[in-house]
């Protein structure tokens, strides 16, 4: 079996946070909590590929559009449809114009629990209630009233995979094999091997 340290996790600055001058604000973060990035390239995505990243998943329609009807119950509103999948389904045709409205960065970011530490240090998806401390929660405003109000998807400056499974086939569908470097970091004997890399050996 792998080592859990080799867990990874795909994550794209989307064309917000790449205006916003927050690529290195996030890259600095998962560099920081000790993840290690094993893939990276700037590009201009096509709608196809924004359609079928959102479509891995064949439950990702009907759970985006509950989200929001979720979030709009909760907090006293009519949501704009009582059917999941009508918002699902007008969430990703937003989703498309959001996300091929600019160049994004795309990265490959690997180390263990990469996936959970990665959602942990994003935030919830809704930038009004993620969490402060989180890079949605600390850089950006945007609500579901707000994207409803003007017909366009939350930005919330960055995507990363939602599960391990969702992380394998996002790196899969992003990313050719060549494109990601397995290399070792001096800093790993720190934070995985049981004598801390020897300092006083
Ligand atoms: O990105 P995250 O995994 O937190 O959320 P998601 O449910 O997988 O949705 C993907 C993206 O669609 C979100 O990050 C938002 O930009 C957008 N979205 C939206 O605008 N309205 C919704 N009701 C759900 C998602
Ligand atoms: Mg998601």
């Amino acid at each position: 079996m792998k080592h859990p340290k080799h867990e990874r996790t795909l994550v794209i600055i989307k064309p917000d946070g790449i205006q916003r001058s927050l690529v290195g604000e996030i890259v600095k973060r998962y560099e920081q909590i000790g993840l290690k990035l094993v893939g990276i390239k700037m590009l201009v995505p096509s709608e196809d590929l924004v359609e079928k990243h959102y479509t891995i998943d064949p439950e990702w329609i009907r759970l985006a559009g509950e989200k929001q009807i979720t979030s709009a119950r909760a907090n006293g509103r009519v949501p704009i449809s009582e059917h999941p999948l009508e918002i699902g389904t007008i969430v990703l045709g937003h989703l498309k114009k959001y996300l091929t409205s600019g160049p994004v960065i795309a990265m490959v970011w690997e180390g263990a629990h990469a996936v959970a530490i990665v959602r942990k240090m994003i935030g919830g998806t809704e930038p009004l209630s993620s969490d402060v401390g989180t890079i949605r929660g600390d850089f950006v405003l945007d609500s579901y009233v707000l994207a409803n109000q003007s017909g366009r998807a939350i930005r919330n400056l960055v995507h990363a995979s939602g599960s391990v499974k969702e992380a394998v086939d996002e790196v899969k569908h992003w990313f050719r094999t060549e494109e990601i470097i397995d290399y070792r970091l001096v800093q790993e004997a720190i934070l995985y091997e049981d004598f801390m890399g020897g300092a006083l050996k």
